[in-house]
């Protein structure tokens, strides 16, 4: 059994000596180590052997087994090295080849541009930027503009309440309908003499179609100092507007019910696109609508806790979508938040 032991360990490790690849080495370690392998033949009929044989025998037994395991993982090691030198001088990478773009970098939507561009023209005319709350106060969205509870004039702005009471009044919370809350606040904060525009999203419970989405965007102005007329909105409007178009734009009033102006009006510009000739856009009439405006009403002064009798203002609000739909001809307002790069790309 001995020289059998001795037989089988010099062939087997000849065998892995001369082993061209990992597939040989497993095939030797199945026939020689595994379950119905020569080695474990061999050790099985131990049990057959005296007692003083199996002491030799089984050592020996042992040893052969250790020797064939560690040259099969010496061999094993040997294989994978040459594996890895292999790829490393074969397989390579080109540093200088340019990188491939996984990410494109982002830009800033139209909507976005032109409210800066707005904020620009009325700033360089002495305007400061305010901002107010979307989840608005009913006070300062309806009562503080004049526009008491159960009034029809509430039926003008079909409105989202929301369920927590306001936080500072207690009374019920709205998502603003419009802007001109931020009138009463900027009033109260800063008082007399005052010129802002306030930027804002304000959302409506109306049914979308393509010139309404219940979310969109106004663009207020304030303005309250002493000696002030109409005279000097439409300046300030022709102004705006010739700069924000390029080009020579003129105004119109006609009149127009709002509850916190008096007089009210309806304010329309020239159309650019058939220069008054006549056409879709302007309905024929020459004229294309675009704002609600107004005298400031004394009691929304007197809710801003400003002395009427000392001073005048006026006031504005117009759709910044319906705006940046008529300077690049889009004829969907559900575009401009719908989320398609397609869309946004354009600009
Ligand atoms: N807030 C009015 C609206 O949303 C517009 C407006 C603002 C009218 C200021 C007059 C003065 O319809």
């Amino acid at each position: 059994m001995k020289s059998e032991l001795t037989t089988l360990k010099a062939n087997t490790l000849q065998g892995i000596a001369e082993a061209k690849d990992d597939h040989t080495l497993k095939q030797i370690d199945i026939n020689i180590l595994g379950r119905k392998g020569q080695l474990t033949d061999i050790l099985r009929k131990l049990k057959d052997l005296s007692p003083d044989e199996k002491k030799t025998v089984g050592k020996l037994a042992n040893e052969v087994k250790t020797d064939i395991q560690i040259a099969l993982e010496n061999k094993q090691k040997q294989f994978a090295n040459s594996e890895l030198e292999k790829s490393l001088n074969e397989d390579w990478i080109d540093l200088t080849a340019p990188g491939k773009t996984t990410q494109t970098a982002g830009s800033i939507h139209p909507l976005s541009q032109l409210q800066k561009h707005v904020e620009e023209i009325f700033s360089e005319m002495g305007f400061s930027i305010m901002d107010g709350p979307e989840a608005e106060s009913e006070y300062y969205n309806f009562e503080g503009l004049n526009i008491p509870k159960h009034h029809p004039a509430r039926d003008m702005q079909d409105t989202f309440f929301l369920k927590e009471k306001h936080s500072t009044d207690g009374g019920r919370t709205v998502l603003r309908t419009h802007t001109s809350p931020v009138q009463v606040r900027t009033m109260e904060k800063y008082g007399a003499p005052l010129r802002v525009i306030v930027p804002g999203r304000v959302f409506r419970y109306e049914a979308t179609d393509a010139s309404h989405d219940s979310t969109f965007n106004q663009v207020e102005g304030l303005l309250v100092d002493k000696g002030i007329s109409l005279a000097h909105l439409k300046g300030v409007l022709a102004q705006f507007l010739s700069r924000a178009f390029g080009q020579e734009v003129t105004v119109r009033f006609r009149p127009g019910y709002f509850p916190f102006v008096e007089p009210g009006l309806e304010v329309d510009f020239s159309c650019l696109i058939c220069k008054q000739e006549g056409c879709r856009v302007c309905k024929k009439t020459g004229w294309v609508e675009f704002m609600g405006a107004g005298l400031v009403h004394p009691n929304v002064l007197k809710a801003g806790g400003i002395d009427s009798e000392v001073y005048q203002g006026w006031a504005f609000g117009f759709g910044l979508d319906r705006l940046l739909m008529m300077r690049h001809k889009i004829d969907d307002i559900r575009h401009i938040h719908g989320g398609d790069l397609r869309f946004v790309r354009q600009f």
